[in-house]
């Protein structure tokens, strides 16, 4: 073993991961989405890859390369599309990490012609849910499955984290703080707390976000 090689501490194990934000359609040139990049989901990807895992990559519109053999990668772009992808391997994997910053909603009606403008009228687009990719996820697990949640809080970000963490019956949940600065979205960084069922928290500091997969996956193992 070379000394520089990484610990291959999860081969045979298969993770499936979402990524990136999605793209809710409302006419053929218009979309409702966020400023997800993608990134934070990438890195882990390619940290569970360089540790030996089979990694299923469902991503969403992003701006960003995979290279890692590992990595089996499917692009989707809605909200439905990444639901649809997602519970179709969810049977398969040890272990999914739903980094994604799915789209709540979407418009009711998807215009087949582009929306002209009218000038001094107000317009208004009716919105309908998305389904909860990881409320779904939380029902299918299984014993010995592990499942993992991102929250991205502007108030009360332990109590609407736990709620989440409960209510989607993840494993636990990886708040990202926004109220640092260089976290969050379209940052290379970001400062985590790691919060699991039994409430308990660790808090990191600021660090890139190659580093937190590396912290996030250490957590996973510790598991
Ligand atoms: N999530 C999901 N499917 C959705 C919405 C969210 O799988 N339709 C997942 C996210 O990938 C994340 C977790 O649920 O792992 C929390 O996402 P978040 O948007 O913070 O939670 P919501 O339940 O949508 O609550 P809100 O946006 O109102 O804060
Ligand atoms: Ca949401």
């Amino acid at each position: 073993e070379y000394f520089f090689e990484k610990k291959k501490q999860l081969i045979g194990k298969k993770i499936l991961i979402n990524a990136g934000p999605t793209h809710e359609r409302i006419d053929p040139t218009r979309y409702i989405s966020n400023y997800s990049s993608g990134k934070m989901g990438f890195a882990l990807a390619e940290e569970c890859a360089e540790r030996g895992a089979k990694v299923i990559l469902v991503s969403g519109p992003v701006r960003l390369k995979t290279i890692h053999p590992n990595i089996f990668r499917i692009d989707v772009e809605s909200a439905e599309e990444m639901y649809n992808a997602t519970l179709s391997k969810f049977s398969e994997i040890d272990i999914g990490i739903l980094c994604a910053a799915v789209a709540d909603y979407k418009p009711l009606y998807y215009s087949e012609n582009k929306i002209k403008h009218k000038a001094n009228e107000p317009f208004s687009l009716e919105l309908t849910s998305n389904l909860d990719i990881a409320l779904a996820l939380g029902k299918m697990k299984k014993s010995g499955q592990i499942l993992v949640g991102f929250a991205l809080e502007t108030e009360n970000e332990l109590s609407n984290s736990i709620e989440k963490l409960q209510k989607k019956n993840l494993d636990f949940i990886v708040l990202n703080s926004l109220k640092e600065k260089g976290s969050g979205f379209q940052t290379n960084t970001n400062k985590i707390t790691i919060i699991n069922m039994i409430g308990k928290q660790k808090e990191f500091p600021l660090k890139s976000k190659k580093e937190v997969a590396i912290d996030i996956v250490d957590y996973i193992l510790s598991l």
